[in-house]
């Protein structure tokens, strides 16, 4: 909970640098690992559309890529470019984001930080947003 603003105001910032020319709808994410290291992440698009990847993704595979495969909590920031300062709405995880951080993360602990600003925020846990989710465990 003391660390959602630090990871909003590291997620607003990795925001302002998404790669975006063709929605101008840009994503920052702030990934906090089990041991305190913060890794952000932005959206990237592609001509071919479909190969985009989404901010929260962006940061979970370069901690793994670190060697990070423990995480707490993520803060996501996402809205049209134009919404430079303020945010007008909350931009929740997409479904293959959720299962992505389900695969290192314990459920009913992990915190999602939903964020307009570091004043204007809600939480909650992966369980809540990807309730009886497939895992590691079951194979
Ligand atoms: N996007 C994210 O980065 N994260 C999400 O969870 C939702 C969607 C990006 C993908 C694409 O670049 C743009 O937002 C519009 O879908």
């Amino acid at each position: 909970m003391d660390y959602a603003k630090n990871l909003i105001n590291k997620a607003l910032a990795a925001r302002k640098l998404a790669y975006t020319p063709y929605s101008n709808f840009k994503v920052g994410a702030a990934l906090l690992t089990s041991d305190d290291n913060i890794f952000e992440g932005f959206n990237i698009e592609c001509a071919s559309y479909p190969v985009c990847n989404c901010a929260e993704r962006t940061a979970l595979f370069r901690a793994v890529f670190e060697g990070f495969k423990k995480f707490k909590a993520i803060a996501v920031v996402g809205g049209k470019s134009e919404e430079l300062g303020c945010l007008n709405s909350y931009c929740p995880p997409c479904g293959m984001c959720r299962q992505a951080l389900r695969e290192f993360c314990v459920p009913e602990e992990f915190e999602i930080i939903l964020a307009k600003s570091s004043e204007d925020f809600k939480i909650y846990t992966l369980e809540e947003l990807l309730p009886q989710s497939f895992g590691p465990h079951y194979l």
